[in-house]
């Protein structure tokens, strides 16, 4: 029986029913090194990040913050927030994340790694040494950091280094290219670098993402070289000159599915100044922010 006056009421429903399927998914927040979710200044960031976009954010911390973040060996970092991101109910439906720096291995290793974790949408990486780096973090003159230093002085790619000094999993000597894959224990294996052990689960969850938005700064002064946020690097043996992305073998032979990524249009390859993560509030608005709203 047709009861037209009915309708703009029924419409007036729907409209509303369909609110929440289009409401966006949580994101969560991943620091870097030598800092902790504790801080004023990471609380900032993604409360502003909630506010500009009207979505739930957390930040998850790994251990006690700063100190973990240095020495705890990455893996293990990517099993606490695996771990973490299993248990919250929030995340339930999916989520969003948001990487600065180191926090972007993480990220990619709960991605690659975590059996049973709700999926990943969009990964918004902040300065991320994706592809490795030449050169050690900037530190400080805390006794941590001279502890770190001593590390570093010693065998970078010894197993004593690797287990107790987290930027030790993805330093990539470009003249040490041999040793690094023998004796790195992280990042060989997040990026499928070694033939014998690649794994094709971590291609296909990373491939699976909706959007991969690479954030790189264009003054960034701890990163070496500053490409390693689009995946670029130096090329096999020289610290003198860097390869874009698409002509490293991790692309060329699509490793972990970043050319299936481009290819379908789903990498963002981004470029804004500042120095490292020092994001503006104007590109937060502009590369960020968008990804969060679905
Ligand atoms: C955090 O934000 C408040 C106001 O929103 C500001 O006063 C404060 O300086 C910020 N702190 C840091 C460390 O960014
Ligand atoms: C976010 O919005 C709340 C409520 O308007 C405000 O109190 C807070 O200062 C904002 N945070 C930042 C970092 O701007
Ligand atoms: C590949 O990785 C997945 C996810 O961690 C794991 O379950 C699987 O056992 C791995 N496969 C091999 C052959 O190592
Ligand atoms: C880079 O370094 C290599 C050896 O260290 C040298 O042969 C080459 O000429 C250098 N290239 C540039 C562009 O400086």
């Amino acid at each position: 029986m047709d009861s037209p006056s009915l309708m703009p009421f029924f419409s007036f429903i729907l409209v509303f029913a369909a609110i929440p399927v289009s409401l966006s998914l949580p994101f969560v927040v991943l620091h870097g090194i030598g800092s902790q979710c504790s801080s004023q200044g990471l609380k900032n960031f993604t409360e502003l990040l909630s506010n500009y976009s009207g979505v739930e954010g957390y930040c998850l911390e790994v251990g006690n913050g700063v100190l973990d973040s240095w020495f705890m060996p990455l893996e293990k970092q990517a099993g606490i927030v695996c771990e973490k991101v299993k248990k919250m109910e929030e995340l339930k439906k999916g989520y969003n994340i948001v990487g600065l720096s180191q926090g972007n291995l993480i990220g990619r290793g709960v991605v690659e790694f975590c059996d049973g974790a709700p999926p990943v949408k969009n990964f918004i990486s902040l300065a991320g040494p994706h592809a490795g780096i030449a050169s050690v973090p900037l530190c400080g003159s805390a006794i941590f950091c001279r502890f770190a230093d001593e590390l570093i002085k010693s065998e970078i790619y010894s197993d004593y280094v690797q287990d107790h000094l987290a930027p030790s999993g993805f330093l990539k000597l470009p003249n040490a290219i041999p040793k690094y894959l023998e004796k790195c224990k992280f990042l060989p294996k997040l990026n499928n670098e070694l033939p014998q052990a690649r794994n094709s689960t971590y291609k296909q969850r990373f491939s699976s993402l909706q959007n991969l938005v690479l954030i790189m700064f264009e003054h960034d002064t701890v990163l070496v070289p500053r490409e390693t946020s689009w995946f670029g690097y130096y090329k096999d043996g020289a610290f003198n000159s860097t390869i874009p992305p698409q002509q490293t073998k991790l692309y060329i032979e699509d490793w972990i599915g970043l050319q299936t990524l481009d290819k379908a249009g789903r990498v963002k390859y981004i470029s804004v100044s500042g120095d490292h993560v020092k994001i503006s509030n104007s590109d937060m608005r502009k590369y960020v922010v968008p990804y969060l709203q679905g």
